[in-house]
């Protein structure tokens, strides 16, 4: 069996590496052949390489560098880079992840060379069209052959879409499998020293939605009211490329307060492990603090992973700056929820992935 894993933005690398992985292992050795395709949506040493090798994913057969864009300039240019790979090859299916513009471009490449798609992480939906990746998943879904899932939430969607259930595989979180897996290798950041970190005594901050950051002002808010509700604790705050270019432009200049480049895997999860907690915009931040039970403010308005919130220590503030006091507040009182562990996000996807991969195909 042969198939196409495809890979392109930060978030993809976690998720394949559990399937390359489940898909070398002595169980299924020989049994599925793979090319892995990483589209070039991102490109940062720090974005990217750092994954690959930390993660120990092995070297892409193509990469299709894409590079930078407009969403439909990055769409364009994966789609006729895909297309050129895949035309006259005999593949029997496509495997994508996620949400991003990776994911939609190659899978409609897919479908239309009559290749099967899988899609990993299917079903999940925020309800918010103002996302690019709202779109891409409701455009992956609707063209995909096979939907594996990894929540309740997400088997209930795809049902009410009308998707066939024998094609919903129910498998967990191959994020969540490669979080576990690492957990001995996570290694302390250059910054713990620098910033006299101590244990459950900082926060950590991420950004990186264009809602979020490309307004500087709203940028600036979230940020100098995080700085004056915490307690004088430090705050970590790791920079995605499209927030630096912002931040730089705010003159935010505070002795408790270290904005630093994107950390590797390893380092920026022993962080997260160890901090009191972590305020963000990400998805995949909500399910990692969820497991590790790491109390987690996400300033969105919605959230595709509602488990996180009914289940784990997530709570959604919403996108008004002042909502981060009174959250911060309720941290400090120790009033925050303690999370429970999702059905199946146990470090066992990727081989339930492999495994039903052999079956269907
Ligand atoms: C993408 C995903 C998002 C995911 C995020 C994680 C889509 C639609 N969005 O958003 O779901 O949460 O990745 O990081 O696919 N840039 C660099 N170096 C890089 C990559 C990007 O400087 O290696 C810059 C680009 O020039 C651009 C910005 O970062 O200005 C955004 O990159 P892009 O790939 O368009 O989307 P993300 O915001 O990273």
């Amino acid at each position: 069996m042969n198939i196409d894993i495809i890979a392109g933005a930060r978030p993809n690398f976690m998720k394949i590496a559990s399937i390359i992985n489940a898909i070398k292992s002595k169980s299924f050795k020989n049994k599925i052949s793979y090319r892995l395709i990483h589209t070039g949506q991102h490109y940062d040493a720090n974005m990217s390489e750092s994954f690959f090798k930390q993660l120990n994913i092995p070297s892409p057969h193509y990469n299709l560098e894409s590079g930078s864009g407009s969403q439909a300039e990055q769409t364009s240019k994966i789609m006729i880079g895909y297309e050129n790979i895949l035309i006259n090859q005999n593949v029997d299916c496509c495997l994508v992840v996620g949400d991003v513009t990776s994911t939609l471009a190659c899978s409609i490449v897919a479908k239309k060379l009559n290749v099967k798609v899988a899609h990993i992480e299917a079903g999940i939906r925020s309800g918010d069209m103002t996302m690019p990746e709202e779109i891409n998943r409701i455009v992956t879904d609707s063209i995909s052959d096979y939907f594996f899932t990894t929540s309740d939430n997400a088997n209930k969607s795809l049902l009410r879409q009308g998707v066939n259930p024998k094609n919903i595989f129910f498998v967990g979180n191959t994020m969540i499998d490669t979080l576990l897996a690492n957990k001995s290798n996570f290694s302390k950041p250059s910054i713990w020293g620098k910033a006299k970190l101590k244990d459950k005594e900082y926060l950590i901050m991420t950004l990186h939605r264009p809602a979020n950051v490309d307004d500087s002002k709203k940028l600036k808010k979230f940020i100098i009211e995080t700085i004056n509700n915490s307690n004088e604790k430090p705050i970590i705050f790791p920079m995605h490329p499209r927030t630096k270019k912002q931040f730089l432009k705010l003159g935010i200049n505070n002795s408790n307060f270290y904005p630093i480049d994107p950390l590797g895997y390893f380092e920026f999860n022993y962080l997260v492990e160890r901090c009191m907690a972590v305020i963000t915009d990400s998805g995949g931040i909500t399910e990692e603090t969820t497991v590790m039970d790491v109390p987690c403010m996400t300033l969105r308005d919605n959230t595709e992973r509602p488990e996180t919130i009914e289940m784990g220590t997530n709570m959604l503030l919403g996108t008004n700056p002042s909502a981060i006091e009174p959250a911060l507040k309720k941290l400090f009182l120790g009033e925050w929820k303690s999370g429970k562990v999702p059905p199946l996000w146990d470090g066992k996807a990727g081989l339930r992935i492999a495994e039903q991969l052999i079956k269907i195909l």
